[in-house]
């Protein structure tokens, strides 16, 4: 038995879906690929992520077709993993997950967070792991809906105005204990379930996750108008840092 069988406290690993191909984005690669500042924008993402203290190892869902990962300077770093990813974001997170199960604890936590989104900051990240650290479930960092929400017909008429007190948009990274995400993920996948995120698969099975306040400036980098944003976004944290 490793000495790492024996430890009682868990560990982090981080999981970063990056096999999508960017069709809103409609540039000539995948955005993660795309660069931003000095580098790309998938490499901005990990540089971030690699500053987690008590960080086990990473785990990159990359596309089967990926030409782009083995020219970065990132894809020598020892601490992290390529896995082939899936059709969709949850088939990839999860082929990390079951490529993961080989290394880590059950109670391990797992930080999945979006190569789409490299502004989130290292402390943000940080204190993300911080707040939820004691939490049984495990939480998401999301922020909360400052527009007034309306519910609608398919002919667009407006049904209903919704109380957005309760409402937040959800981010990542997202936290679960690898057993339970990946028990979770794996059983909504095989039940045909719509997963849109980790919290979504935890929640069909009657677990409450913890919702931690984040900042609008963590955007996911979705459409050609949101490079300029990111840009902006980094800068800002370049003359603040
Ligand atoms: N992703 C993934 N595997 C997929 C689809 C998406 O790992 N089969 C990743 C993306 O690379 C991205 C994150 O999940 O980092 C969020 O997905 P999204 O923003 O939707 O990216 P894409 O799917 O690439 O973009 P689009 O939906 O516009 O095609
Ligand atoms: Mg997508």
């Amino acid at each position: 038995m490793s000495p790492q069988q024996f430890s009682t406290e868990p560990r982090y690993w981080v999981v970063v879906p990056a096999a999508g191909i960017g069709t809103r984005m409609g540039a000539g690669r995948p955005k993660q690929y795309l660069t931003l500042g000095d580098k790309t924008i998938l490499e901005q993402t990990l540089t971030r992520l690699l500053q987690l203290p008590d960080l086990a190892g990473v785990y990159v869902a990359l596309n089967e077709h990926d030409d782009y990962w083995a020219q970065l300077a990132v894809s020598q770093d020892k601490r992290i993993s390529p896995v082939t990813g899936g059709s969709e974001r949850a088939d990839s997170v999860l082929a990390a997950l079951e490529a993961l199960a080989g290394q880590a604890q059950e109670n391990d936590w797992v930080l999945v967070h979006d190569a789409a989104r490299p502004c989130i900051t290292a402390d943000a990240i940080e204190q993300f792991c911080n707040q939820l650290a004691r939490h049984p479930v495990g939480g998401i960092l999301a922020v909360p809906v400052s527009d007034t929400l309306k519910k609608v017909d398919s002919a667009l008429q407006i049904n209903q105005t919704l109380d957005r007190r309760f409402l937040w948009q959800a981010q990542t990274p997202q936290m679960f204990r690898l057993g339970l995400l990946r028990s979770c993920l794996s059983r909504a996948l095989a039940e045909g379930k719509q997963v849109t995120d980790e919290s979504s698969a935890v929640e069909l099975y009657g677990y409450q996750p913890q919702i931690v306040e984040g900042r609008a400036d963590n955007l996911k980098i979705t459409r050609p108008e949101d490079l300029p944003l990111a840009q902006m976004i980094l800068q800002q944290q370049e003359t603040c840092s």
